[in-house]
């Protein structure tokens, strides 16, 4: 029997709009900022193999689950683990998982808000044609220019994070269903352009080497579990966001088919970028363990000696500044939906709330690349002997907190609701793909995540 509840917040209005949304939230900075400077850092190939297998595996399993968890809720990811861990006779405890994704959200916003202010000032930059002509070195020193000085990065971090606040207060599916029908077939086909690019920069064999040709003795533990986290991380997994949107999904969508979906448009966003950067990185002798400078120090470089280049890189980093917008609407909806259902506020006072914590937050990660560049708070501990805040946080949010938030999501999901609950709200019967779903998130997604961490921390 499903349920009669209805979201306070409002619905998509199709399943369409779900995947538009959902997607939304997925690709972001996670695909092309983030997930070619890590794969540079971990050596390539064997790291990308593993990030693949981990989306297979666990992340569209989870994906599922939360989307089901959500729509059967239909609240505040707080409220819904109230409500289910009631019905299902589950621990009245399960509510704090949804409070863990509030603060995930909190403090991955904070960085994330930091880095989209990266590519609003690179929108100017490549607009006024400073990259025409420029080699690397040039690039490089535009990008130390900026990250440099504090003032500067405080003043588009605080742009980004005003105009996140703005569309979180007029609510979530007013103009997003629109703006990501229209901007992600945009942003895909002007990686397409820079993937051509590289095609013709002389490395391209090399780049897809590096990529796709697997050496595990590149490959560290803690490397594994760098692309575990990020699987999390790239499909909004393991904090709430895609609960909260399956939260407004309607009731007859497929929730089995729109997460495959969602999650096929974001691997094949971040192997397109990955494609498009590695090239440009060998081709000009580059680092591909430049670390999260990485796209910034090297399509500049592409958008430089290719005609028009002024205006499709200025076209490229709006559409990446568009991606990361709809990402963050999402990392902080779980928090304000709480807030207007909870504290009885409207949504401008709570995203404005909100807003404010997550921009004051975020002045850690402004100044660890600048005034506290040398701060390595764990450097006592080998693996973040050269970490900064931003690095902790980072690392902090998406390989511990996103992985065991999806974890206890999938426990919840496969443990504790009963049978009948995931079978009617899934909708897909009760054969082969349902019991697939059901042994991967009751037994292969757990182990695997527990498998990883006790591995990362050498306990085997
Ligand atoms: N998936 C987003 C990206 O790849 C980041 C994100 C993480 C958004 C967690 C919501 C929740 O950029």
């Amino acid at each position: 029997m499903p349920t009669e509840r209805k979201s306070i917040h409002g619905q998509w209005s199709n399943r369409f709009a779900f995947i538009l949304a959902a997607t939304g939230s997925a690709v972001g900075l996670g695909n092309i900022w983030k997930f070619p400077y890590i794969a540079g850092e971990n050596g390539g190939g064997a790291f990308v193999l593993v990030y693949l297998l981990c989306i297979a595996v666990i992340g569209i399993p989870i994906m599922m689950a939360e989307v089901l968890i959500g729509r059967r809720g239909r609240q505040s990811p707080i409220n819904t683990m109230r409500t289910l861990a009631y019905e299902e006779n589950a621990s009245r405890h399960w509510h704090l998982l949804g409070w863990a994704g509030v603060v995930g959200g909190f403090l991955i916003l904070s960085y994330y808000s930091v880095i989209a202010g990266w590519a609003l000032a690179y929108v100017f930059r490549a607009g006024s044609g400073l990259f025409t002509g420029l080699t690397a070195d040039g690039v490089q020193s535009i990008f130390s220019n900026l990250v440099d000085e504090p003032e500067r990065l405080l003043a588009w971090h605080t742009i980004f994070m005003v105009m996140t606040m703005i569309i979180v207060a007029r609510g979530v599916r007013s103009g997003l269903e629109r703006a990501v029908r229209l901007l992600m077939p945009l942003l895909f086909v002007l990686l397409l352009l820079l993937v051509g690019y590289a095609w013709n920069s002389g490395a391209f064999h090399q780049g897809l080497d590096f990529l796709f040709q697997p050496d595990f003795s590149e490959l560290t533990a803690n490397g594994v579990l760098i692309a575990m986290g990020h699987a999390f991380f790239t499909l909004s997994l393991g904090m709430g966001a895609i609960m909260v949107y399956g939260s407004y999904l309607p009731d007859n969508a497929s929730i089995a088919k729109t997460s495959i979906a969602v999650s096929l448009m974001d691997t094949l966003v971040a192997l397109l970028a990955g494609m498009a950067i590695f090239p440009i990185v060998f081709a000009n002798g580059l680092e591909p363990g430049a670390g999260p400078g990485l796209i910034f120090q090297t399509l500049p470089i592409a958008f430089g000696h290719m005609d028009g280049g002024a205006f499709f890189g200025m076209l490229f980093f709006v559409l990446l500044v568009f991606a990361a917008w709809t990402s963050a609407i999402s990392l902080i909806e779980p928090a304000v939906a709480w807030m207007v259902e909870n504290l009885g506020m409207t949504r401008i006072f709570a995203s404005v709330t909100a807003g404010f914590t997550t921009w004051l937050v975020g002045l850690l990660t402004v100044f660890s690349f600048n005034i506290w560049s040398d701060l390595k708070p764990l450097a006592m501990i080998p693996v973040f002997a050269e970490s900064t805040i931003f690095d902790l946080l980072d690392y902090l949010t998406a390989n511990i907190m996103l992985p065991l938030g999806g974890l206890l999501i999938a426990v919840f999901a496969a443990w504790q609701m009963k049978r009948e609950s995931s079978v009617d709200e899934l909708a897909m019967g009760d054969g082969f793909f349902y019991r697939s779903w059901r042994i991967l998130v009751r037994y292969i997604t757990p182990v695997a995540v527990v498998i990883v961490f006790l591995n990362a921390i050498g306990i085997i």
